[in-house]
């Protein structure tokens, strides 16, 4: 019965804590939560479900100790590098969204060469926010529309929630029927705020690399017996 899901969004949350339980450094949180997101991506894509976008890295992430930024920059290189092929080979589609301009230019070469090998895929969507802030993306598109306002390419009145959406890092991609933040906080972090709008969320109390596809089937069994009103009666 996930036909009616479209789109799950992910907040990855507890690697550290994770890892702090075992008496190990936050690398080894991080290095599960790694392969978590590789065997729910490939759960998900398949159970059929179109899309599916993770919060690998945020915009205020880049604040956390120059040694965690490394290590997760060093995942990040071996994933782009090997392990994101395999979900490649699915046939799904890769996007990245967030603020590009802070990466390494190894890193963006490597996300543009994926993005562009993938982009006739049309099966599945695997989504990885990435140096990614919502505000910050919703504060970029209202820049880009005022730049086309100035320059007569856009009336006013022609501004709506539609051209919103397409103009965000997400456009062609369908709002998230579902969120799921792992590890107890009940926080959206800035992530996706535009495009949750109508979206269900859920909070397990989970760490990151503990989620299991079990744990997902179930939050996808109790989001089946949620009642969606958008707002009527
Ligand atoms: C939050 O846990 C998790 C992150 C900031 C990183 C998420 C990254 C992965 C799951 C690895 C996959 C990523 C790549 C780049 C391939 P936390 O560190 O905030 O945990 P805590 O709240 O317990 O400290």
């Amino acid at each position: 019965m996930t036909d009616t899901i479209q789109h799950i969004a992910v907040i990855m949350d507890g690697n550290g804590r994770w890892a702090k339980a075992r008496g190990l450094p936050r690398s080894a949180g991080h290095k599960q939560g790694a392969e978590t997101l590789q065997k729910i991506a490939e759960a998900v894509a398949d159970m059929g479900i179109k899309c599916l976008t993770v919060y690998a890295f945020s915009t205020e992430n880049w604040n956390r100790p120059k040694e965690e930024v490394d290590y997760l920059m060093g995942l990040l290189r071996q994933y782009l590098k090997s392990e994101f092929k395999q979900i490649q080979e699915r046939g799904a589609r890769i996007r990245f969204i967030g603020e590009r301009q802070m990466l390494a230019d190894d890193i963006v070469e490597q996300m543009e060469k994926i993005e562009s090998d993938t982009k006739n895929n049309d099966k599945f969507t695997f989504c990885i926010a990435l140096s990614y802030g919502s505000r910050q993306e919703i504060t970029s598109t209202f820049r880009k529309l005022a730049e086309r306002v100035k320059n007569g390419q856009l009336d006013i009145d022609n501004i709506n929630e539609k051209l919103i959406s397409n103009e965000l890092y997400t456009q062609g991609i369908p709002d998230p029927d579902l969120v799921i933040r792992t590890s107890g906080e009940e926080r959206i972090s800035n992530y996706l705020l535009w495009q949750i709008a109508y979206s269900e969320l859920f909070f397990t109390k989970t760490l990151w690399p503990d989620f299991s596809v079990d744990e997902l089937k179930d939050i996808i069994n109790q989001y089946q017996t949620r009642e969606r009103r958008y707002g009527k009666v």
